[in-house]
Protein backbone atom coordinates (compact mmCIF):
# COMPACT_ATOMS: atom_id res chain seq x y z
CA UNK A 1 0.00 0.00 0.00
CA UNK A 2 3.13 2.46 1.05
CA UNK A 3 4.68 1.49 -2.07
CA UNK A 4 1.99 2.49 -4.37
CA UNK A 5 1.25 5.50 -2.62
CA UNK A 6 4.81 6.59 -3.39
CA UNK A 7 4.98 5.46 -7.06
CA UNK A 8 1.40 7.62 -7.85
CA UNK A 9 3.28 10.36 -5.94
CA UNK A 10 6.07 10.02 -7.41
CA UNK A 11 4.16 9.71 -11.28
CA UNK A 12 2.11 12.42 -10.19
CA UNK A 13 5.44 14.71 -9.23
CA UNK A 14 7.72 13.10 -12.40
CA UNK A 15 8.58 16.49 -13.19
CA UNK A 16 9.58 17.67 -10.00
CA UNK A 17 11.11 14.38 -8.81
CA UNK A 18 14.69 15.59 -9.43
CA UNK A 19 14.42 18.71 -7.45
CA UNK A 20 12.57 17.02 -4.77
CA UNK A 21 15.13 14.48 -4.19
CA UNK A 22 17.95 16.91 -4.71
CA UNK A 23 16.74 18.92 -2.51
CA UNK A 24 15.97 16.11 0.11
CA UNK A 25 19.57 15.39 -0.36
CA UNK A 26 21.32 18.76 -0.24
CA UNK A 27 19.43 19.12 3.50
CA UNK A 28 22.82 18.68 5.58
CA UNK A 29 25.24 20.49 3.12
CA UNK A 30 22.44 23.60 3.41
CA UNK A 31 22.59 23.37 7.23
CA UNK A 32 26.33 23.68 7.13
CA UNK A 33 26.23 26.10 4.84
CA UNK A 34 24.02 28.37 7.22
CA UNK A 35 26.70 27.70 10.23
CA UNK A 36 29.10 28.84 7.82
CA UNK A 37 27.18 31.84 6.73
CA UNK A 38 26.69 32.82 10.90
CA UNK A 39 29.99 32.17 11.74
CA UNK A 40 31.11 34.56 9.36
CA UNK A 41 28.63 37.56 10.02
CA UNK A 42 29.89 37.05 13.28
CA UNK A 43 33.13 37.21 12.92
CA UNK A 44 34.51 33.83 13.80
CA UNK A 45 35.72 32.53 11.03
CA UNK A 46 38.53 34.73 10.68
CA UNK A 47 38.77 34.69 14.55
CA UNK A 48 39.64 31.14 13.68
CA UNK A 49 42.28 31.56 10.97
CA UNK A 50 44.26 30.74 14.32
CA UNK A 51 43.41 27.35 16.27
CA UNK A 52 40.75 28.05 18.83
CA UNK A 53 39.34 26.36 21.62
CA UNK A 54 35.38 26.99 22.23
CA UNK A 55 36.23 28.79 25.12
CA UNK A 56 37.59 31.41 22.99
CA UNK A 57 34.69 31.64 20.83
CA UNK A 58 32.87 31.88 23.59
CA UNK A 59 34.57 34.38 24.93
CA UNK A 60 34.85 36.68 21.42
CA UNK A 61 31.17 35.96 21.06
CA UNK A 62 30.78 37.20 24.91
CA UNK A 63 27.63 36.64 27.04
CA UNK A 64 27.25 32.85 25.72
CA UNK A 65 24.60 30.47 27.75
CA UNK A 66 24.36 27.88 25.24
CA UNK A 67 27.62 26.58 25.44
CA UNK A 68 26.63 23.18 24.34
CA UNK A 69 24.77 24.37 21.59
CA UNK A 70 28.08 26.46 20.11
CA UNK A 71 30.14 23.08 20.86
CA UNK A 72 27.66 21.65 18.63
CA UNK A 73 27.79 24.16 15.44
CA UNK A 74 31.88 23.72 16.13
CA UNK A 75 31.70 19.88 15.91
CA UNK A 76 29.56 19.93 12.86
CA UNK A 77 31.64 22.37 10.97
CA UNK A 78 34.88 19.85 11.82
CA UNK A 79 32.43 17.10 10.65
CA UNK A 80 31.90 18.76 7.72
CA UNK A 81 35.69 19.55 6.92
CA UNK A 82 35.14 23.39 7.76
CA UNK A 83 37.62 23.37 10.91
CA UNK A 84 40.28 21.61 11.56
CA UNK A 85 42.12 20.90 14.30
CA UNK A 86 45.25 22.00 14.97
CA UNK A 87 47.34 22.84 18.18
CA UNK A 88 44.42 21.76 20.29
CA UNK A 89 42.37 24.05 19.31
CA UNK A 90 39.95 24.13 15.56
CA UNK A 91 41.09 26.58 12.83
CA UNK A 92 39.04 27.38 9.43
CA UNK A 93 39.93 25.77 6.67
CA UNK A 94 39.44 28.45 4.00
CA UNK A 95 39.42 26.38 0.90
CA UNK A 96 36.33 23.73 2.33
CA UNK A 97 34.70 26.72 2.89
CA UNK A 98 34.55 28.14 -0.63
CA UNK A 99 33.69 24.53 -1.79
CA UNK A 100 30.29 24.54 0.31
CA UNK A 101 29.65 28.39 -0.82
CA UNK A 102 30.23 27.70 -4.39
CA UNK A 103 27.68 25.33 -4.15
CA UNK A 104 25.07 28.14 -3.58
CA UNK A 105 25.53 28.82 -7.01
CA UNK A 106 25.87 25.43 -8.72
CA UNK A 107 23.47 23.35 -7.16
CA UNK A 108 19.85 24.19 -8.02
CA UNK A 109 18.46 22.48 -4.68
CA UNK A 110 20.62 25.35 -3.04
CA UNK A 111 19.46 28.10 -5.56
CA UNK A 112 16.14 27.09 -4.05
CA UNK A 113 16.87 28.09 -0.74
CA UNK A 114 18.70 31.38 -1.71
CA UNK A 115 16.15 33.80 0.19
CA UNK A 116 16.39 31.85 3.38
CA UNK A 117 20.61 32.10 2.90
CA UNK A 118 20.08 35.88 2.44
CA UNK A 119 18.16 36.30 5.47
CA UNK A 120 20.60 34.27 7.40
CA UNK A 121 23.44 36.72 6.21
CA UNK A 122 21.36 40.21 6.78
CA UNK A 123 18.94 39.21 10.01
CA UNK A 124 19.12 35.38 11.34
CA UNK A 125 22.85 35.54 12.46
CA UNK A 126 21.80 37.60 15.18
CA UNK A 127 18.65 35.39 16.13
CA UNK A 128 21.10 32.90 16.35
CA UNK A 129 23.73 34.85 18.89
CA UNK A 130 20.65 35.11 20.38
CA UNK A 131 19.69 31.76 20.98
CA UNK A 132 23.56 31.21 22.20
CA UNK A 133 22.65 33.73 24.42
CA UNK A 134 20.19 31.98 26.27
CA UNK A 135 17.09 34.32 24.99
CA UNK A 136 14.52 32.14 25.60
CA UNK A 137 12.30 31.87 22.13
CA UNK A 138 8.91 30.02 22.68
CA UNK A 139 7.96 31.35 19.36
CA UNK A 140 9.82 31.87 16.10
CA UNK A 141 11.45 35.52 15.96
CA UNK A 142 9.64 38.09 13.85
CA UNK A 143 12.64 38.24 11.88
CA UNK A 144 12.99 34.47 10.98
CA UNK A 145 9.08 34.12 10.64
CA UNK A 146 9.51 37.22 7.89
CA UNK A 147 12.11 35.70 5.94
CA UNK A 148 10.60 32.62 6.37
CA UNK A 149 7.24 33.65 4.72
CA UNK A 150 9.22 35.23 2.01
CA UNK A 151 10.82 31.82 1.01
CA UNK A 152 7.89 29.99 1.51
CA UNK A 153 6.84 32.08 -1.91
CA UNK A 154 9.38 29.94 -3.91
CA UNK A 155 7.31 27.49 -6.16
CA UNK A 156 9.58 24.45 -4.80
CA UNK A 157 7.51 24.86 -1.34
CA UNK A 158 4.07 24.43 -3.53
CA UNK A 159 5.72 21.51 -5.12
CA UNK A 160 6.42 19.74 -1.96
CA UNK A 161 3.03 20.38 -0.32
CA UNK A 162 1.15 18.87 -3.33
CA UNK A 163 3.74 16.04 -3.05
CA UNK A 164 2.38 15.48 0.53
CA UNK A 165 -1.11 15.78 -0.36
CA UNK A 166 -0.52 12.93 -2.99
CA UNK A 167 1.14 11.03 -0.41
CA UNK A 168 -2.38 11.26 1.35
CA UNK A 169 -4.28 9.88 -0.79
CA UNK A 170 -4.15 12.77 -4.06
CA UNK A 171 -7.79 13.67 -5.52
CA UNK A 172 -9.58 11.19 -3.07
CA UNK A 173 -8.55 14.03 -0.64
CA UNK A 174 -11.53 16.10 -2.53
CA UNK A 175 -14.64 16.79 -0.25
CA UNK A 176 -12.80 16.03 2.82
CA UNK A 177 -12.52 17.99 6.19
CA UNK A 178 -8.90 19.09 6.35
CA UNK A 179 -7.06 20.55 9.39
CA UNK A 180 -4.14 22.95 8.46
CA UNK A 181 -2.04 22.76 11.51
CA UNK A 182 0.36 25.94 11.49
CA UNK A 183 -1.08 27.59 8.41
CA UNK A 184 1.04 30.49 8.74
CA UNK A 185 0.26 33.30 6.57
CA UNK A 186 -1.56 30.66 4.36
CA UNK A 187 0.65 29.42 1.40
CA UNK A 188 -0.10 25.84 2.05
CA UNK A 189 -4.05 26.78 2.46
CA UNK A 190 -3.92 28.06 -1.18
CA UNK A 191 -2.41 25.10 -2.14
CA UNK A 192 -4.25 22.88 -0.82
CA UNK A 193 -7.58 24.74 -1.96
CA UNK A 194 -5.87 24.99 -5.69
CA UNK A 195 -4.96 21.38 -5.81
CA UNK A 196 -8.59 20.37 -4.59
CA UNK A 197 -10.24 22.46 -7.15
CA UNK A 198 -11.84 24.15 -3.78
CA UNK A 199 -13.71 21.13 -2.78
CA UNK A 200 -12.85 20.43 0.69
CA UNK A 201 -14.04 21.89 4.32
CA UNK A 202 -10.90 23.54 5.49
CA UNK A 203 -9.71 24.29 9.03
CA UNK A 204 -6.96 27.13 9.11
CA UNK A 205 -5.22 26.88 12.42
CA UNK A 206 -2.44 28.74 13.95
CA UNK A 207 -0.74 29.42 17.37
CA UNK A 208 -0.49 33.39 16.50
CA UNK A 209 -4.20 35.67 16.22
CA UNK A 210 -1.95 38.14 14.24
CA UNK A 211 -0.62 35.12 11.86
CA UNK A 212 -4.68 33.72 11.43
CA UNK A 213 -5.38 37.32 10.65
CA UNK A 214 -3.21 37.59 8.33
CA UNK A 215 -3.95 34.25 6.42
CA UNK A 216 -7.79 34.96 6.79
CA UNK A 217 -6.72 37.95 4.21
CA UNK A 218 -4.63 36.21 1.71
CA UNK A 219 -6.15 36.11 -1.88
CA UNK A 220 -7.45 33.18 -3.80
CA UNK A 221 -9.40 32.95 -7.16
CA UNK A 222 -12.24 29.96 -6.61
CA UNK A 223 -13.02 28.58 -10.39
CA UNK A 224 -15.66 30.94 -11.93
CA UNK A 225 -15.40 33.56 -9.02
CA UNK A 226 -13.65 36.24 -8.74
CA UNK A 227 -10.13 37.12 -6.61
CA UNK A 228 -11.41 36.71 -2.80
CA UNK A 229 -9.94 36.62 1.00
CA UNK A 230 -9.40 33.43 2.39
CA UNK A 231 -12.44 34.69 5.43
CA UNK A 232 -14.86 34.79 2.76
CA UNK A 233 -15.27 31.53 1.59
CA UNK A 234 -17.68 29.63 3.34
CA UNK A 235 -16.06 26.07 3.39
CA UNK A 236 -12.50 28.02 5.11
CA UNK A 237 -12.93 28.71 8.82
CA UNK A 238 -10.45 30.24 11.21
CA UNK A 239 -9.35 28.41 14.94
CA UNK A 240 -6.55 29.94 17.11
CA UNK A 241 -4.74 27.13 19.11
CA UNK A 242 -2.63 27.05 22.16
CA UNK A 243 0.83 26.77 21.55
CA UNK A 244 1.21 25.44 25.41
CA UNK A 245 -0.97 22.25 24.38
CA UNK A 246 -2.38 22.87 28.06
CA UNK A 247 -5.90 22.89 27.10
CA UNK A 248 -7.46 21.08 23.98
CA UNK A 249 -7.68 22.49 20.94
CA UNK A 250 -11.37 23.60 19.84
CA UNK A 251 -11.81 20.85 17.59
CA UNK A 252 -14.07 17.98 18.35
CA UNK A 253 -12.82 14.19 18.72
CA UNK A 254 -12.56 12.43 15.59
CA UNK A 255 -14.08 15.36 13.62
CA UNK A 256 -11.40 15.31 10.62
CA UNK A 257 -10.28 13.68 8.11
CA UNK A 258 -6.66 14.85 7.06
CA UNK A 259 -4.67 16.47 9.53
CA UNK A 260 -2.05 18.58 7.29
CA UNK A 261 1.23 20.31 8.81
CA UNK A 262 4.10 21.52 6.95
CA UNK A 263 7.32 23.00 8.18
CA UNK A 264 5.96 23.25 11.35
CA UNK A 265 6.27 20.40 13.90
CA UNK A 266 9.97 21.19 14.82
CA UNK A 267 8.94 24.42 16.05
CA UNK A 268 6.62 23.28 19.18
CA UNK A 269 8.39 22.47 22.41
CA UNK A 270 5.49 19.57 22.72
CA UNK A 271 5.76 17.40 19.96
CA UNK A 272 3.86 14.36 22.23
CA UNK A 273 0.80 16.86 23.20
CA UNK A 274 1.03 17.98 19.73
CA UNK A 275 0.65 14.80 18.19
CA UNK A 276 -1.90 13.20 20.98
CA UNK A 277 -3.99 16.27 19.23
CA UNK A 278 -3.27 15.71 15.94
CA UNK A 279 -4.60 11.82 17.05
CA UNK A 280 -7.63 12.96 19.12
CA UNK A 281 -9.52 15.00 15.88
CA UNK A 282 -8.20 12.53 13.45
CA UNK A 283 -11.38 10.32 12.45
CA UNK A 284 -10.84 6.61 12.85
CA UNK A 285 -8.91 5.91 9.32
CA UNK A 286 -7.91 9.88 9.32
CA UNK A 287 -4.50 10.55 7.87
CA UNK A 288 -1.71 13.26 8.79
CA UNK A 289 0.03 14.35 6.77
CA UNK A 290 3.26 15.84 8.62
CA UNK A 291 6.14 17.57 6.76
CA UNK A 292 9.30 18.35 8.62
CA UNK A 293 13.06 17.80 8.82
CA UNK A 294 14.06 14.67 9.60
CA UNK A 295 17.69 14.11 11.23
CA UNK A 296 20.15 11.42 9.44
CA UNK A 297 21.10 8.67 11.69
CA UNK A 298 23.95 10.33 12.47
CA UNK A 299 24.23 11.67 16.27
CA UNK A 300 25.48 15.22 15.71
CA UNK A 301 22.58 15.80 12.67
CA UNK A 302 23.71 19.72 11.12
CA UNK A 303 19.55 20.02 10.35
CA UNK A 304 19.31 19.68 13.92
CA UNK A 305 21.80 22.00 15.01
CA UNK A 306 20.48 25.21 12.95
CA UNK A 307 16.74 23.94 13.62
CA UNK A 308 17.71 24.69 16.91
CA UNK A 309 19.86 27.40 16.36
CA UNK A 310 16.86 29.37 14.62
CA UNK A 311 14.95 28.87 17.71
CA UNK A 312 12.92 25.82 17.11
CA UNK A 313 12.55 23.28 19.08
CA UNK A 314 14.49 20.64 17.36
CA UNK A 315 14.97 18.01 14.16
CA UNK A 316 13.65 14.76 15.05
CA UNK A 317 14.96 11.36 13.98
CA UNK A 318 12.91 8.49 11.81
CA UNK A 319 12.95 6.69 15.69
CA UNK A 320 11.51 9.47 17.49
CA UNK A 321 8.75 10.53 15.12
CA UNK A 322 7.71 6.86 15.16
CA UNK A 323 7.65 6.72 18.69
CA UNK A 324 5.77 9.56 18.61
CA UNK A 325 3.10 8.52 16.09
CA UNK A 326 3.01 5.18 18.57
CA UNK A 327 2.33 6.92 21.26
CA UNK A 328 -0.30 8.84 20.01
CA UNK A 329 -2.41 5.80 19.03
CA UNK A 330 -1.38 6.12 14.57
CA UNK A 331 -1.69 2.52 13.20
CA UNK A 332 1.05 2.99 10.42
CA UNK A 333 3.70 5.62 9.92
CA UNK A 334 5.95 6.02 7.09
CA UNK A 335 8.61 8.71 6.33
CA UNK A 336 9.21 9.47 2.66
CA UNK A 337 12.51 11.15 1.06
CA UNK A 338 13.39 12.30 4.71
CA UNK A 339 10.19 14.80 5.12
CA UNK A 340 7.18 13.29 4.43
CA UNK A 341 5.30 11.83 7.16
CA UNK A 342 2.11 10.22 5.95
CA UNK A 343 0.34 7.89 9.57
CA UNK A 344 -3.16 6.47 9.48
CA UNK A 345 -4.99 6.74 13.01
C1 LIG B 1 7.29 28.33 8.40
S1 LIG B 1 5.71 28.51 9.12
C2 LIG B 1 4.85 27.29 8.19
C3 LIG B 1 3.67 27.91 7.48
C4 LIG B 1 2.90 27.06 6.54
N1 LIG B 1 2.50 25.77 7.09
C5 LIG B 1 3.53 26.90 5.16
O1 LIG B 1 3.39 25.84 4.59
O2 LIG B 1 4.14 27.83 4.69
C6 LIG B 1 5.92 27.84 10.75
C7 LIG B 1 4.68 27.66 11.59
O3 LIG B 1 5.08 27.21 12.92
C8 LIG B 1 4.25 27.85 13.88
N2 LIG B 1 4.94 27.93 15.19
C9 LIG B 1 5.89 28.78 15.57
N3 LIG B 1 6.25 28.58 16.85
C10 LIG B 1 5.49 27.57 17.32
C11 LIG B 1 5.40 26.88 18.57
N4 LIG B 1 6.15 27.19 19.61
N5 LIG B 1 4.51 25.88 18.68
C12 LIG B 1 3.77 25.54 17.62
N6 LIG B 1 3.84 26.12 16.40
C13 LIG B 1 4.67 27.14 16.26
C14 LIG B 1 3.98 29.21 13.28
O4 LIG B 1 2.83 29.77 13.82
C15 LIG B 1 3.87 28.90 11.79
O5 LIG B 1 2.56 28.62 11.44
Amino acid sequence: MSFFRLLRAVLKNIRHMRLLLAVSRSLDALAVLKLIICFDRLGVLELMNEPRSVDDVSEFLGGVKRRDLLMEMLLTLKEAGVLVEEDSGLRVDWRRVEKVRAMREKQISMRVFEVLLRGVENVIYSTVLNVLRGVDVDFVSPEVATVLYFQRQHPFFDVARRFALELGGGRSLEGKVILDVGCGFGAGTVTILNYLNFNCHLICADFYPNVLDECACTLVKPPGSPVKQLRELDNVEFTLLDPSMKSKWPIPDESVDVVFSFDQFQWSHKPQEMMNEFSRVLKKNGILLLTTSIRRKRKRSSIDVTTRLFGANKAYSKKEILTLLKNAGFKQGRIYLSSFVVAKK
